[in-house]
């Protein structure tokens, strides 16, 4: 399999597909100043279509555009073995889930998401495309996440609540009101800054 994306984010995702005993080709990369990835070579040079690959980049926005730019590789899914996953639950292609996830049951996941390390998301909830839940933050159920939202590290959200496209939650923010498309919420109770 390659890894698109020489990153911090990468190398995490790495350590995941060697725990499931996945060769890593090499790691792709547009920045040709970077040339290793942990053990890896970064190359500028694409490998044939239909190749494994899982997107190795922390930006929403730039995970969107190699996914949409590259529409022709087989993206899986990587899943920590320490990730608690329900039977019920569905998880989109590219998307990784990493250690001490929680995602509780009939819970949808989109393509290309980043679920990290301890993030909580309960029963029910609804995660677009190119989401990124970070470490610790905690959604309650029947919660909907808009494309390419990032819920910021330690975030809680309250029950059903709705939270717009590509918004960005702060870090330790509390969600108690639904979040319109496009905009930034800090704080407790959580306030729209941007
Ligand atoms: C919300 C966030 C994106 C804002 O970043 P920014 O646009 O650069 O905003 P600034 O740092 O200029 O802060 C703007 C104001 O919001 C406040 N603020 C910023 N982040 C805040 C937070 N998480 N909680 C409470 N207040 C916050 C600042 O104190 C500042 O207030 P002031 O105008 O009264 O001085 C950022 O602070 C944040 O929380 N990012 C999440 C990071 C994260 O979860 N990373 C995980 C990676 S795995």
């Amino acid at each position: 399999m390659y890894l698109f994306g020489a990153s911090g984010h990468g190398k995490v995702v790495a350590e995941i597909a060697e725990e499931h005993g996945l060769k890593i080709e090499a790691v792709i990369d547009e920045d040709s100043s970077k040339t290793q990835l942990l053990e890896y070579k970064v190359t500028q040079n694409l490998p044939e279509d239909h190749s494994e690959m899982l997107i190795s980049i922390g930006n929403n926005q730039n995970r969107k555009k190699i996914a949409e730019r590259y529409p022709n590789f087989n993206y899986i899914k990587l899943i920590h073995s320490g990730a608690h996953i329900s039977k019920r639950a569905k998880i989109g292609e590219g998307t990784v889930i990493m250690a001490g996830a929680v995602i509780n049951s009939e819970t949808k996941i989109g393509k290309h998401c980043i679920i990290n390390s301890n993030s909580v998301i309960e029963h029910e909830c609804e995660i677009g495309d190119y989401v990124h839940i970070s470490p610790g933050a905690a959604l309650a159920g029947n919660v909907s996440v808009g494309e390419g939202s990032q819920i910021g590290i330690g975030a809680s959200v309250i029950q059903g609540i709705k939270i717009g496209k590509w918004c960005i939650i702060g870090a330790g923010a509390v969600i108690i009101r639904d979040v319109p498309d496009g905009v930034t919420v800090v704080g407790n109770p959580g306030r729209i800054i941007g």
